[in-house]
C-alpha cells in the first residue's frame, strides 16, 4: 500500500479558516471604514509583476525575499512583496490623465520570503493608503490619521500604540552637520535602520564598510541620540496638524525611525504597541522619486502600509481571542423530521426580514438545541416540536434576557 501523503500549506503561508476569518474580516472592515470616511478611493492590481519592477525599488532587504520565477515565455516574474511599485507603475501610465491629487487605497495580498519571526509571515495582506500630488505635510497628517482612525475602529485604545516618526531630510542635515558626505547618506540610513535588530559593532562595520572613517562613524552614531526635532519645519508642522486632527496624543519623534526601503525621501513613520512586545503595526513615509526612477513624470507622495498580521495578534491579546466572532441572529432548530419543513419556512421568513438565521441541519432534543444556540452565539432561538407546528405558533426566546416572543408559523 502507498504511504499516505499529507500535505499542509507551505511554511509561512496561511489558511483562514472560520475563526481567523472572523479577525480578518474585523481588521479589514475597519481598514476600509477608515480609508472610506478620509475619502480614499479603493483601487487593485495584479499580483504578479515585472521582476525588475519590484527588485529595482526596493530595499535591499525586501529586494532578497522577493518570489520570481520565468514563465514559459521566459518572462522574468515575481510577487508582488509591497504595493508602492506598483502603485507608482499605474500612476505613471495614466499620468496626463488622472486627477491629482490622488487619495487611492488598496488591501493587498503580499509575498516576502522572510525569516520566520513573531508577526511576520511569507504572505500578508497589507492595507496601503497613499496620496499622490500634494506637497504640504496634511498629506502625511491624513494618512497617519486614517491609520490611527483604522486602530480606533478595531477596538484598541491611544494607550496601546505610538506612532513614532521622524524625517529622512532632517537625518540627512544631522548627518550632513557632522561632515558625513551626502552621497553616503543612503547607504548610513540603511546601515543605522539596523540599530536595535543588529548590534551596534555590526554596525559600526557596515559604516566603514560603506567608507566612513572611525571619526565619522563615531559621528553617525552620535546623531542618534537626538532627541528633539524642532530644528525640522515639516515635523513641527506634523505635530501641529496632528492636535487639530486629534492624534498628537500617540504621535512621537524618535529619529531611529528610518525606514529598510530606498525610496522614502521625507518625513517617515512606524507604529508599534506600547509594550514593545509586536512588530511594527504600520509603517510609510513620503518619497518623492519613485515615479520619475519607473518612467513617469516628478510627482511627490506620501503613503503607509499596515499589515494584518501583526495588528490581529495585538487585537487578540488586548481583547481576548474570541473577540471577532460573528454572532447569528436567530438559531431555529425542530425536534423530529415532520417540522422540518415549518422550520425551514420559518427560517426562510425570517431571512427575508434581514435577520441572519442559522436552521439546525438535523432534529434534536430541545436542551441540545438549546446549549449548541447559546455556544454560537445567537442571540435568540426558536425551537420547533409537534404542539408548535399543531397550533401554528412557536415561542421566540431572547437568549440573553430569557424573555419570550410568539411567532407565527404561517
Ligand atoms: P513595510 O514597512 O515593508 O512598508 O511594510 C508595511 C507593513 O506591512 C509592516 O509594518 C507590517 O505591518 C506589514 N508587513 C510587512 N512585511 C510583513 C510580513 N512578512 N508579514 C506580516 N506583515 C508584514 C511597505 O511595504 C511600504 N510599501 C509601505 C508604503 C506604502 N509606503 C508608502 N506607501
Amino acid at each position: 500500500m502507498a504511504d499516505k501523503i499529507s500535505f499542509e500549506a507551505p511554511r509561512g503561508m496561511r489558511d483562514f479558516y472560520p475563526a481567523d476569518m472572523a479577525w480578518r474580516n474585523r481588521v479589514f472592515g475597519a481598514f476600509r471604514a477608515a480609508a472610506d470616511a478620509a475619502g480614499f478611493e479603493p483601487y487593485d492590481a495584479c499580483v504578479v509583476e515585472s521582476y525588475e519592477l519590484l527588485a529595482r525599488k526596493a530595499g535591499e532587504e525586501v529586494g532578497e525575499q522577493i518570489y520570481h520565477f520565468y514563465d514559459k515565455s521566459d518572462r522574468h516574474l515575481a510577487l508582488r512583496a509591497e504595493m508602492t511599485p506598483t502603485l507608482a507603475r499605474m500612476v505613471a501610465q495614466r499620468q496626463k490623465e488622472l486627477p491629482f491629487p490622488l487619495k487611492w487605497t488598496t488591501i493587498a495580498q503580499c509575498f516576502r520570503y522572510e525569516r520566520m519571526t513573531k508577526g511576520r509571515k511569507r504572505e500578508h495582506y497589507q492595507w496601503n493608503v497613499d496620496i499622490i500630488g500634494e506637497e504640504s505635510i496634511l498629506a502625511e497628517a491624513e494618512v497617519i490619521g486614517a491609520a490611527v482612525d483604522a486602530l480606533r475602529r478595531m477596538g484598541l485604545s491611544d494607550s496601546d500604540f505610538r506612532v513614532r516618526v521622524s524625517s529622512r531630510r532632517f537625518l540627512g542635515e544631522l548627518l550632513a552637520g557632522s561632515g558625513i558626505a551626502p552621497e553616503r547618506h543612503a547607504q548610513v540610513f540603511l546601515a543605522l535602520d539596523k540599530r536595535g535588530k543588529m548590534p551596534d559593532f555590526e554596525i559600526a562595520a557596515m559604516l566603514r564598510d560603506g567608507g566612513l572613517s572611525e571619526a565619522e562613524t563615531q559621528a553617525a552614531f552620535a546623531v542618534m541620540d537626538t532627541r528633539d526635532c524642532s530644528g525640522c519645519p515639516e515635523l513641527v508642522e506634523l505635530f501641529r496638524l496632528a492636535e487639530v486632527a486629534g492624534f498628537a496624543d500617540v504621535l512621537q519623534f524618535d529619529i531611529s525611525v528610518i525606514r529598510g526601503l530606498s525610496y522614502y525621501t521625507g518625513i517617515v513613520f512606524e507604529c508599534f504597541d506600547t509594550a514593545g512586545e509586536f512588530r511594527a503595526i504600520f509603517g510609510g513615509g513620503r518619497y518623492d522619486n519613485l515615479l520619475t526612477t519607473i518612467g513617469g513624470e516628478p510627482a511627490t507622495a506620501v503613503g503607509l502600509g499596515f499589515g494584518d498580521v501583526v495588528v490581529t495578534e495585538l487585537l487578540k491579546a488586548r481583547l481576548g481571542a474570541d473577540a471577532a466572532k460573528a454572532r447569528v441572529g436567530v438559531a431555529v432548530g425542530f425536534m423530529f423530521p415532520e417540522q422540518r419543513d415549518a422550520a425551514l419556512a420559518l427560517a426562510t421568513r425570517l431571512r427575508r426580514g434581514g435577520e441572519r438565521v442559522d436552521l439546525s441541519l438535523r432534529s434534536m432534543k430541545p436542551k441540545k438545541f438549546f446549549s449548541h444556540a447559546s455556544e454560537s452565539g445567537a442571540a435568540k432561538a426558536v425551537f420547533l416540536g409537534p404542539d408548535d407546528v399543531a397550533r401554528g405558533a412557536a415561542r421566540m426566546k431572547d437568549l440573553d434576557t430569557r424573555t419570550e416572543t410568539e411567532v407565527c408559523l404561517n
